[in-house]
């Protein structure tokens, strides 16, 4: 379903070359939800970014649904979703479904289908209420239902989430979750950055850790809590940076 095989990304200006992201390699099965992990600057919004088309890998390649995201970037465009960090950048003079429009316009839905489509999030997402209220006034919470459903507008199978819960408070990141477990029963692929272990721990089939632009683990999460004889995420993610920093120096 998505393939990342071998991708480098190296950003250079006219001094510096920084390598965000190192022989990157791992593939997700549809319906899989996926955590990736890793400190600041480990590269995590970086491979999110080439996944979803914007950025372009230096080498290797990102293969969506069999489609290279270099090659065939509509076609890729037409099956992900794609949220990043907080930006929710939602019209507050307009109503909820207003910018959910907006969003269904860009992606080409016919009118009939836009109404379809938001009858069915906001049924999906309990938002029925308030759909015709401008955004402004909107909590947290709310303003991040509206949010995820834009991102979901064209009904994509697979959803990117870069550091969803970053900076919300309590009760919408439970929203966050609850839908997370929703997009899951319905098949949906999702792969989502956090540094919240506990998050990931109750979402997620599998991790993807990264460390400096590595990917220091892939696989299921239960088989790495078998293998580490442990169920403490975070221990086992420190323990792996140490033993990676143990191989670098060798
Ligand atoms: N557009 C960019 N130009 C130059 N360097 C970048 C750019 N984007 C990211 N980087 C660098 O790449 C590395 C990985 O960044 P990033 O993918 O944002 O990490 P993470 O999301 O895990 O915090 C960092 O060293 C960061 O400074
Ligand atoms: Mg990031």
């Amino acid at each position: 379903m998505i393939e990342i095989n071998e991708v480098t990304k190296k950003f250079k200006d006219k001094k510096t070359s920084i390598t965000a992201l190192k022989h990157v390699k791992f593939t997700v099965e549809k319906g899989q939800v996926v955590g990736l992990l890793g400190e600041n600057g480990a590269g995590k919004t970086t491979l999110l970014r080439t996944i979803a088309t914007l950025l372009t890998p230096t080498d290797g390649y990102v293969k969506v649904a069999g489609y290279d995201t270099q090659k065939n970037p509509e076609e890729v465009k037409k099956r992900i979703g794609v949220l990043f960090g907080g930006e929710t950048g939602l019209y507050d003079r307009l109503t909820a479904r207003e910018n959910l429009e907006y969003f269904a316009v860009l992606y080409g839905l016919s009118k009939h289908e836009t109404k379809v489509r938001i009858d069915e999030l906001a049924r999906m997402f309990g938002m029925r209420d308030y759909l015709n209220r401008k955004v402004g006034g909107f909590s947290k919470g709310m303003r991040q239902k509206v949010a995820i459903a834009r991102t979901l507008i064209h009904n994509p199978e697979i959803i990117l989430f870069d550091e969803p819960t970053t900076g919300l408070d309590i009760t919408s990141s439970n929203v966050f979750r609850q839908l997370v477990h929703q997009l899951k029963r319905d098949g949906k692929t999702i792969i989502f950055s956090s540094h919240i272990m506990e998050e990931v721990s109750m979402l997620c089939d599998s991790v993807a850790m990264m460390h400096k632009g590595e990917l220091v683990y892939h696989g299921h999460i239960e088989e790495l809590y078998q293998s580490e004889g442990s169920q403490d995420l975070n221990y086992i993610f420190m323990s792996k940076l140490v033993r990676g920093n143990e191989t670098y120096a060798s």
